[in-house]
């Protein structure tokens, strides 16, 4: 009989993928993919390292799990992803009923891997080597990736997909994690993209993601010749059947003006542009070593205004970072009020293991302080956020439907003919409108009535006459 695996992922969209190509193997071996844990003869846990919080849900999920595997110690129990790499023999200590634990550069020993566990060999673990365990070459490769692999039906649509053009990280910003996760940075080579590219858009997807740490620092050198972030945007906005490209996450010192022009140039190239700023502070910047400064940042911005006056811009902050002060704190909330933001994923400093920060500098800024801090910055973001969402009030905007909208879905009567649909204009701002399901897949105009800090409400101008097969 085949075995039947259940997947449960957290993390960033790194892990979204990874879990798909993992997916995708496990169903070339044989394997069945279900929905809950209890149906499953094998669950895995793709996890994330990057906030403590992120650990803790795993560990307790773990926890959760613990007596079932004692009623079926057959269940195979894996834990991979960033928190496997980072923590590897700890995660056997701590749940010694885990059967494999798998860093994110060695997913594609997975099959492998659980063979042995059932063939009686105990308790498997392959990991990438760490920053200083060899010659950086070495420890590279030590990363992998098999991207080529893909399954339609672990996406949330199967009109949008992730590509990923990056792998690793060089940056080592002192309070993160992903450095030593991920590994060293490596561009995959472009030929490779654009063929994946290929095979997404024969599947029948419109909207395609590229994902990278600092996906505009991607690079990629062949003997004298070197392909950049705008070369590989030219070379995939040639694939027929893709509509839509977007790229996240993007660095700041990166931004070039030749990126900007080659995003205003390409139709098909989105023009959100998330860039973290982390701060509004020069002092914490240098404290976290992002390698710029607020007048940089600023100078990024009015590039970006004067390339791209239609651009939705994005951040990250981190709050409560080591000696942040009052006043820096003022500096991110000023930031936010100058640069309007579409969003910002806003959080509080967690302290990791193996990061700068946790060697040299002392996280003492209050548990308290921090949750305040967050509140106020996530406050005025969302009022600024509203704002320029107004600006759209009465406007007609381009959707690509992706289903029914949170609500519906909970909600709507399976026999509505008229239900909730969401999807996202071309500047990745979420809309909802009424609809039907059939709508799915297409680009359509929609006409923008309403407006809160996160959604436009909206109805639909005209239908879309290439929908595509599904
Ligand atoms: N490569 C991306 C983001 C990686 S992690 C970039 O450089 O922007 C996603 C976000 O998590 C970061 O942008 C940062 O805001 C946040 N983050 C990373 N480490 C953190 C930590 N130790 N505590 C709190 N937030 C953190
Ligand atoms: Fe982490 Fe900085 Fe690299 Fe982003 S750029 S992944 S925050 S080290
Ligand atoms: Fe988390 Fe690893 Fe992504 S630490 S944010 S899953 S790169």
């Amino acid at each position: 009989m085949s075995q039947r695996v259940y997947i449960k992922t957290v993390g960033c969209q790194m892990n979204v993928l990874d879990s798909e190509m993992v997916i995708a193997d496990l169903k070339r071996h044989g394997y069945t993919l279900v929905e809950t844990p209890e149906e499953a003869d094998c669950i895995l846990y793709n996890t994330c390292s990057v906030r403590e919080h992120a650990e803790e849900k795993i560990y307790s999920a773990l926890g959760t799990i613990r007596p079932s595997k004692q009623k079926q110690p057959d269940k195979i129990i894996g834990v991979m992803g960033c928190m496997a790499q980072k923590d590897q023999d700890i995660i056997f200590k701590r749940a010694p009923y885990v059967d494999m634990v798998v860093g994110p550069g060695q997913l594609h020993t997975i099959p492998d891997l659980l063979d042995n566990v059932r063939n009686g060999e105990g308790r498997q673990m392959a990991v990438s080597l760490g920053r200083k365990d060899d010659k950086q070459a070495i420890v590279a490769r030590s990363h992998e990736t098999f991207d080529p692999l893909r399954d339609p039906s672990m996406r949330p649509t199967p009109f949008q997909a992730y590509l990923r053009i990056q792998i690793g990280c060089d940056k080592f910003c002192t309070y993160c994690v992903v450095p030593n996760t991920r590994g060293p940075e490596q561009g995959r080579p472009p030929q490779q993209i654009v063929s994946e590219a290929r095979i997404l858009a024969e599947q029948g997807c419109r909207e395609i993601t590229l994902l990278g740490q600092t996906v505009n620092s991607y690079k990629f050198r062949d003997n004298g010749d070197v392909t950049d972030m705008s070369s590989l945007l030219e070379m995939l906005h040639e694939v027929d059947g893709i509509d839509r490209i977007k790229f996240v996450t993007n660095y700041p010192k990166d931004m070039t003006e030749r990126l900007l022009i080659t995003v205003r140039d390409l139709p098909k190239v989105s023009p959100y542009l998330h860039v973290p700023a982390q701060s509004g502070s020069d002092a914490v910047l240098k404290r976290m070593k992002r390698g710029y400064t607020i007048a940089d940042y600023m100078e990024m911005f009015e590039r970006i205004e004067r390339i791209l006056p239609e651009a939705a811009v994005s951040s990250d902050f981190i709050v409560g970072f080591c000696g942040e002060t009052d006043e820096d704190f003022e500096k991110s909330m000023a930031l936010v009020e100058r640069c309007r933001f579409k969003n910002s994923f806003i959080f509080q400093y967690s302290v990791r293991p193996g990061t700068k920060a946790s060697e040299i500098l002392e996280d003492d800024v209050p548990r308290e302080v921090k949750a305040d801090r967050n509140h106020r910055l996530l406050e005025v973001q969302n009022r600024v956020a509203k704002e320029e969402n107004a600006k759209l009030l009465g406007q007609d905007v381009q959707v690509l439907v992706e289903g029914l909208s949170k609500k519906a879905a909970e909600t709507a009567d399976p026999e509505a003919q008229v239900v909730q649909m969401t999807g996202r204009t071309q500047c990745d701002r979420i809309v909802v409108f009424d609809g039907n399901r059939r709508q799915a897949g297409q680009l359509l105009e929609v006409h923008v009535d309403d407006v809160s800090a996160h959604t436009l409400i909206g109805r639909v101008k005209t239908v879309d006459v290439v929908s595509i097969s599904l």
